[in-house]
């Protein structure tokens, strides 16, 4: 079998359907700005999402909801500029698509054109199918996200586990595949029951990516902050954290602080030489 990809080769819209077709997972993480932007390509990512996320992981609020369009334009084009090779995916913000599909549209150009994004990403089912059909018709490749949809965590009464019972997930399979025949390039599987993401995962042509949704996914996503360790209170139950960057910061802060006060720092290998007069 042929490896995944050639090294450095510049990920596509295409390249994630034929990793489904041959059984290869796909890996994307969340990145925020030039230096995650760069890390995180570096480090291999197939796919960076500037999710909106932004809000809860970087911005200090508790939900999504507060993220503008502007905001996510400013964190992509910045991601944009560190990220080269993984698919660049921008997170549409709360209500910028579900009012009209010609008003989602329009904001898609803007996170493409403004923000550099390669693709975007809406939250929903059935009720963003023609939208998304718009934005792909146009030209603008499109992710899906259906199960836990943080946008909507007040309709879905919080941050649940989606998909249970035989209704629920009847909804579920069929927005999955309403999301499909929109034209979709991949649909984020959030917090469904493992035997439900495997069924819609089975019943797609397009590569699913989960998050919290077991291991039968065709690829996985994690929040970046959640999976090195720079988040704060309990993370959720699917979290595995790679790393403790945020106790590294705190370390390094501390460390900083106490040289200045007790002298260390600056010595003589941290400053410049000569003196002021020249001699
Ligand atoms: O905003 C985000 O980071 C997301 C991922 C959790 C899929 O939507």
């Amino acid at each position: 079998m042929k490896p995944q990809t050639t090294p450095g080769e510049k990920i596509r819209v295409a390249l994630l359907r034929d990793r489904k077709a041959r059984g290869e997972k796909i890996v994307m993480v969340t990145a925020y700005d030039y230096p995650t932007g760069r890390l995180v390509d570096e480090a291999g990512a197939d796919v960076i999402l500037v999710g909106d996320s932004l809000g809860n992981a970087v911005l200090g609020f508790d939900t999504t909801i507060p993220v503008t369009l502007d905001d996510m334009i400013h964190h992509t084009a910045a991601v944009r500029r560190g990220a080269k090779r993984a698919l660049l995916v921008g997170d549409m913000p709360f209500m910028t698509y579900k009012v009209t599909p010609e008003e989602g549209l329009r904001n898609a150009a803007r996170l493409v054109q403004e923000g550099n994004a390669e693709a975007v990403k809406l939250e929903g089912g059935r009720e963003v199918s023609a939208t998304s059909r718009r934005i792909v018709e146009a030209g603008i490749p499109v992710m899906g996200h259906i199960g836990l949809t943080p946008q909507s965590v007040h309709a879905q009464s919080g941050y649940r586990v989606q998909g249970r019972g035989r209704d629920e997930a009847r909804r579920v399979r069929d927005d999955a595949k309403a999301l499909e025949e929109a034209g979709c390039f991949a649909v984020v599987l959030e917090c469904l029951p493992w035997d439900l993401a495997r069924e819609v995962t089975e019943g797609l042509t397009v590569p699913t990516i989960g998050i919290g949704s077991g291991a039968e996914c065709d690829g996985q996503v994690l929040v970046l902050c959640d999976l090195i360790g720079l988040s704060f209170g309990e993370p959720a139950r699917y979290v595995k954290q790679y790393g403790q960057v945020g106790e590294m910061i705190r370390q390094a802060v501390t460390a900083f602080r106490d040289e200045v006060r007790n002298g260390a720092y600056p010595d003589r290998g941290h400053a410049y030489k000569g003196r002021s007069t020249g001699e």
